[in-house]
């Protein structure tokens, strides 16, 4: 993954997205921060800059659900005139609880999040580096991707969805000479619980956002379509497209029913 332009990255605040940001800078990657959270990107912008002062830290601060705003982002950076090369679709959140108790709005913003935003970011930016046959798009999906999960019904679809959507745009893109692989980690220490109204949540297996991210770098270098991150993980996707749905959702609905207190 050699730097060449930018690279812009969604859900650049904190978390997963915020470590592409360490680690591609590092690489010497300039890079665009894209998330709601002003004042974090602001900080961001100067700790990496303080830390890597031969690359170039853009920030833009925008709610990805709102209908225009891939549009204008991606005319900020063509009027910019800024060479995007790697397109990191990161931003996303989940929602746990029974389906018809999680608000109806979260729902359909985390779709407009998951799925919209990323299908619309991909397909602006996607064109251009077809044209110049060159460049590369990471979409990060989820295990959750692998089987329909009670009580995250609709997080589950929309890593599905990408899941899906990365693996075949892989193959259009790669015959203009662009890479498009999708990431699918597991539970990983980062805000994603909290926001998911989870609570603290933790287990031996988790990883770290750094763990998580220098295996997609890696996996990106080698030319994979498709990365699950961490070893218990990749058994775990395994593991499920041996068994049967029906035995999933009824011992995934049972184990969260107890975790979320329903029974
Ligand atoms: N952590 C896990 O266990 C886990 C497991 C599998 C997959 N994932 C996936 O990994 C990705 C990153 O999540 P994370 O774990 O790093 O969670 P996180 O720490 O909560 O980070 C989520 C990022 O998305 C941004 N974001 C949220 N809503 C947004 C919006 N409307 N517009 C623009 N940006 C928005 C947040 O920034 P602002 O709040 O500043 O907007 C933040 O930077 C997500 O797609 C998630 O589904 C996470």
């Amino acid at each position: 993954m050699q730097p060449q332009g930018y690279a812009l990255i969604t859900g650049a605040s904190y978390g997963i997205g915020e470590e592409f940001a360490w680690q591609l800078a590092a690489r010497g990657w300039s890079i665009i921060l894209v998330a709601r959270s002003q004042d974090r990107l602001t900080q961001l912008r100067t700790d990496l800059m303080a830390e890597y002062t031969d690359i170039d830290v853009l920030c833009a601060a925008m709610d990805l659900t709102a209908p225009d705003a891939p549009a204008e982002l991606f005319q900020k950076t063509k009027d910019a005139n800024l060479k995007i090369s790697l397109l990191i679709n990161n931003a996303g959140f989940g929602a746990f609880g029974e389906f018809t108790s999680i608000d109806r709005e979260r729902q359909r913003q985390m779709i407009d999040l998951n799925i919209a935003a990323l299908v619309e970011l991909t397909h602006l930016y996607l064109q251009p580096m077809m044209q110049r046959e060159e460049g590369g798009i990471i979409n990060v999906a989820s295990v959750a991707g692998f089987a329909p999960l009670p009580y995250s019904a609709v997080y589950a679809a929309t890593k599905a969805f990408v899941v899906s959507f990365s693996q075949a745009l892989y193959e259009e893109a790669r015959q203009h000479g662009v890479q498009v692989m999708v990431v699918n980690p597991g539970s990983t220490k980062t805000n994603f619980f909290e926001v998911a109204g989870h609570g603290a949540f933790s287990n031996s297996s988790m990883q770290t956002a750094e763990q998580v991210v220098a295996e997609s770098i890696r996996a990106f270098d080698h030319d994979r379509r498709s990365v699950t991150t961490g070893v218990s993980n990749r058994l775990m996707v395994l593991v499920l497209g041996l068994l049967p749905v029906s035995w999933v959702t009824a011992v995934v609905g049972k184990k969260m029913r107890r975790r979320i207190a329903i029974d």
